[in-house]
């Protein structure tokens, strides 16, 4: 009997296929870093049985139509907003996320970004390899203090209450928004659920978890911007497009807020070009939440059990329900 034919979008660790290849005729397009181009995809998925992709590949309609075969899409990373997972539903395929296995790598670096954003940490590294440090200063890149301040995180999911935890070990006050109320979140982390405006009228950091949705598409746009304070730090870690990028670049020129860390962006990779790239208040780095090497093998290796469950007729261990 023939085995079913997977495609992976991306080179992954051979190891990590290992289990894969014995239940089916694996092909992992060659590259790390170049994404496969659109129309290797659209022909590598009139034969396959799964696909394991990556956030950064668009699985819509025509993609799924071409896809006569198709049982599986196994996305390597937590959110799935580059999948359209009715749509696929609607034929049988079921759609599977990496959830859980990075929610404490994910809360590390958005309290990593948070903090080097807040202490100008890359502007000051960056300070003393330009020779540009003469002498120790009182003001010196005086950045903004973390502990006993508010945070106020958007989407409280299992991400969001990491990051609150970590926020406890700095005395913070934890506000949060969400769809609806983490009561365990309140009672172990002491989180105080607040409005919208709420919580972006009152944090000093105001930090974006919430998944990409129609609903929460621009969420983060001129009027919110404005509603900040003006020592406000502003740090995404869920998706670009969930906050306005030049609504975000007129409120920092404009002095509305203090200061933005994004690990996501409109359009990614980000044109070095783009103006948000020209100023010192903004830490930009490369969509790298999930990446430790630790949790990227898990999430292959997750990626990898989901589509042998579904082509053994088992039960995948994480489908996205929607
Ligand atoms: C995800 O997995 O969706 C995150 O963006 C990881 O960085």
């Amino acid at each position: 009997m023939t085995k079913p034919y997977v495609f992976i979008t991306r080179k992954l660790s051979d190891d990590v296929i290992v289990a894969l290849q014995d239940v089916a005729e694996v092909k992992m397009w060659p590259k790390e870093e170049i994404a496969v181009p659109r129309e290797v995809l659209l022909e590598e998925a009139k034969k396959a049985a799964a696909i394991i992709t990556m956030l950064s590949d668009k699985i819509d309609a025509e993609l799924i139509d071409a896809a006569p075969n198709l049982k599986v899409i196994a996305n390597l990373a937590v959110g799935f907003d580059n999948i359209d997972v009715s749509y696929a539903n609607s034929k049988g395929i079921i759609v599977c996320n990496t959830p859980e296995v990075l929610t404490d790598t994910t809360a590390d670096l958005t309290f990593a970004l948070l903090m080097a954003t807040s202490r100008r940490v890359v502007e000051a590294a960056q300070f003393v390899k330009d020779g540009k440090w003469k002498s120790w200063s009182p003001l010196l890149l005086a950045g903004h203090d973390i502990h006993h301040k508010t945070i106020g995180i958007v989407g409280m999911g299992k991400i969001g209450e990491a990051v609150a935890k970590r926020a406890t070990g700095f005395d913070m006050d934890i506000l949060y928004h969400n769809r609806s109320r983490n009561l365990a979140a309140e009672k172990s982390l002491g989180a105080k659920y607040v409005s919208f405006d709420e919580l972006i009228e009152t944090a000093d950091f105001i930090v974006c978890l919430t998944p990409l949705t129609n609903e929460t598409r621009n969420l983060f746009n001129e009027n919110s911007f404005k509603k900040m304070k003006k020592s406000a730090i502003f740090i995404n870690v869920s998706r670009g497009p969930v906050a306005d990028e030049d609504a975000l670049y007129q409120a920092l020129v404009s002095g509305e807020i203090a200061a933005a860390g994004l690990d996501v962006f409109d359009k990614e990779p980000i044109d070095a070009t783009h103006p948000l790239l020209t100023l010192t208040n903004v830490i930009a780095l490369p969509h790298i939440g999930s990446s430790s090497t630790e949790t990227r093998e898990i999430m292959m290796a997750l990626c990898c059990d989901n589509v042998i469950a579904v082509l053994q007729n088992g039960k995948p261990k994480t489908p996205v329900r929607i």
